[in-house]
């Protein structure tokens, strides 16, 4: 177990590593190639995304040399026994988004102490948009020279609710998420897909939503935005109320996440292939 490390100096390198890592990314956005292609024909890989992971791994090798790091692209390497730290990072989320010169994407990264996470940094460039969270202490939006203070909009009944999910890439995870969307609809206010998870999370902080849901996200997709969401007073769950994980991640504000999480246990959510 290492020596607890100051949670908003790992919050403030993270917040540094996303914006050299965006600045990166900045350059190929709407006008790189896929180079390969992960669960499914539509699942994208670009050269930026490896180029802005092998970035935030050099640089974290430089500034904190023990830490383990788990990346998207290149997976676990492990950390020095005495750190205790293990970063999470997805170097650009919102693969599809970028591809398409659209503006909904970031890098995410957070950083873990013994097992919890402590810190995390969305920086979306294309939205000109950082948000930075601190455990225990809060999470804010960093636009321009502007540093606010996140807060999730006062939870509404669950026919009020704006709500935002995403979609897995494969076909038939897709077509059983579609109905359960399908299903939903009538039961909201409307429904959202802004097509990055840690964008969709950061704006349920930022009262964009009232809820998020969405199943088979990756801990690198959530890590970051999770705390985010979570610092802004929502609660980020699976279907049962535990950590959120693979299975299903449910985010809102309480009363609403059990209204949602009932209603979509009711629908068979997280049950999709
Ligand atoms: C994807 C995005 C998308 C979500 C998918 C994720 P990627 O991440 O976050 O919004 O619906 O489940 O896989 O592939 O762009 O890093």
């Amino acid at each position: 177990m290492g020596e607890a490390p100051d949670s908003a100096e790992l919050a403030e390198l993270a917040r540094e590593l996303g914006r050299e890592a965006g600045t990166l990314l900045l350059a190929g956005w709407g006008q790189v190639h896929a180079v390969a292609t992960k669960s499914s024909a539509h699942d994208l890989v670009t050269e930026m995304d490896r180029a802005s992971e092998r970035l935030i791994r050099e640089r974290l090798a430089r500034a904190r040399p023990g830490d383990a790091v788990l990346g998207e692209e290149e997976g676990d390497t492990a950390g020095t026994a005495d750190s205790g730290v293990r970063w999470i990072v997805d170097p650009l989320d919102g693969t599809v988004n970028y591809f398409y010169g659209q503006p909904a994407w970031a890098v995410s990264i957070a950083a873990e102490h013994d097992g919890q996470i402590v810190a995390g940094a969305v920086v979306a460039p294309g939205l000109g948009e950082e948000y930075v969270a601190v455990a225990g202490e809060g999470s804010w939006r960093i636009h321009g020279t502007r540093r606010e203070r996140l807060r999730v909009r006062p939870p509404v009944a669950l026919s009020d609710a704006l709500v935002a999910t995403g979609f897995g890439y494969r076909s038939e995870r897709r077509a059983c998420q579609g109905l359960l969307a399908a299903q939903l609809l009538p039961r909201v206010r409307d429904i959202r897909r802004v097509g990055a998870a840690a964008v969709d999370l950061c704006w349920l902080a930022q009262g964009r939503f009232d809820a998020y849901y969405e199943q088979g996200l990756h801990y690198w997709d959530w890590a970051a935005g999770g705390l985010v969401a979570s610092e802004a007073g929502a609660v980020v769950a699976d279907l049962a109320g535990g950590p959120a994980s693979e299975r299903l991640t449910v985010a809102a504000p309480q009363p609403l996440v059990d209204e949602l999480a009932a209603a979509l246990r009711g629908l068979g959510a997280g049950e999709c292939p």
